[in-house]
């Protein structure tokens, strides 16, 4: 076999290059040269480990990091981050090179909206306009007519006619939280993102009765019971902002745990607690993005692989329902 196919091989079977790397490596510094010298950018989820977010040149929630995937001048985009995001960056921007540092973090949202099965309901239901939430795969975008994330869904809704039915897929809860909130009665897509429904109601209820003044906020993409008991639900970038502008000292935050890393940074006197999950864990984490590590950014920078690689079709039918969200944000002045 030649090194390149022993590569795609290693690519296909771990996700990753698993290539041995320097112990005595400032990997800081060695991932601030690649940078330099390769003019990329490295764009990050809040969910993402710390020392990621701290060498990243933006970390944002997903349309944050939509909005500067569209807008970077740089000629590679390393997606800390999970593949529908990556996959949306490389729509946005086909002519630059995507890389994401594990192939395989992927996402239980995006998994559990198959295209071909979603082509199926659509048909059961013509006449409707589909809105997908992002976190979907760039198939799935191209049965869809304008995407959303948790900080414009309701934006985006309250765009298309009063008249006009709608799909909403794939988040059921996020699809709850947006029937509730614009009145709008939406035909739902069943599926569901594994870190967010897995809070513990209970668990929940308790911390807040030994926190009494602590706020208790949650991700829109929560069940609908944990919902219910939150001072406020908002996107990641909205999470953070609430707690930077609120004058409350103690938080309860229902989301990945990463976000945490920029919630302490940015009010270091304040207290942020993880809500627990429905297990033994104090915190959740999303497995997914947690594969991304510091040692497979600076491996897939070096080598320029993983690289994102989606066929012309996908890229030509899937971006119009981006540009569509990225022009109705814009109008809004929505920024993530
Ligand atoms: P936002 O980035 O829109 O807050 O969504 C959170 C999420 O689950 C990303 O995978
Ligand atoms: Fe997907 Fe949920 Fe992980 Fe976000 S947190 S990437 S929605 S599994």
């Amino acid at each position: 076999m030649t090194s390149l196919a022993i590569a795609e091989k290693q690519l296909a079977d771990t996700g990753f290059l698993d290539v041995d790397i320097d112990p005595t490596l400032d990997l800081f510094e060695e991932i601030q040269k690649l940078k330099k010298e390769k003019n990329a950018i490295i764009l990050a989820h809040y969910y993402q480990e710390s020392e990621i977010q701290d060498i990243a040149d933006y970390i944002g929630d997903s349309l944050g990091l939509s909005q500067k995937a569209a807008s970077t001048d740089a000629d590679m985009i390393v997606f800390a981050g999970v593949h529908f995001m990556a996959e949306t960056a490389k729509m946005l921007s086909p002519h630059k090179k995507v890389l994401l540092p594990d192939l395989k973090a992927g996402c239980s949202l995006a998994d559990s909206c198959p295209a071909p099965l979603f082509r199926q309901f659509k048909e059961k239901h013509p006449g409707h306009v589909v809105v997908s939430y992002i976190n979907c795969t760039a198939e799935l975008k191209t049965l869809t007519d304008i995407c959303c994330t948790s900080t414009n869904a309701v934006q985006i809704i309250e765009s298309i006619p009063k008249d006009q039915p709608i799909i909403f897929a794939p988040d059921i809860n996020l699809g709850r939280y947006l029937v509730k909130k614009t009145g709008r009665d939406m035909v739902l897509w069943n599926g569901s993102c594994m870190v967010h429904e897995i809070f513990s109601l209970e668990k929940i209820t308790k911390l807040k009765q030994r926190h009494p003044n602590a706020k208790f906020i949650a991700h829109p993409e929560c069940e609908t019971k944990v919902l219910d008991l939150a001072d406020f639900i908002g996107s990641t970038t909205g999470l953070l902002k609430y707690t930077i502008n609120n004058e409350a000292t103690e938080f309860i935050v229902a989301t990945e745990s990463g976000i945490l890393h920029q919630m302490e940074k940015a009010s270091p006197h304040k207290t942020f607690i993880p809500a627990p999950p429905n297990n033994a864990c104090a915190c959740n984490e999303c497995p997914h993005m947690k594969r991304n590590t510091l040692e497979k950014l600076y491996v897939c920078m070096k080598y320029e692989q993983p690289e994102i690689i989606l066929p012309q079709w996908v890229i030509d039918e899937g971006r119009a329902c981006i540009d569509r969200m990225l022009d109705i944000s814009a109008k809004a002045g929505l920024v993530g």
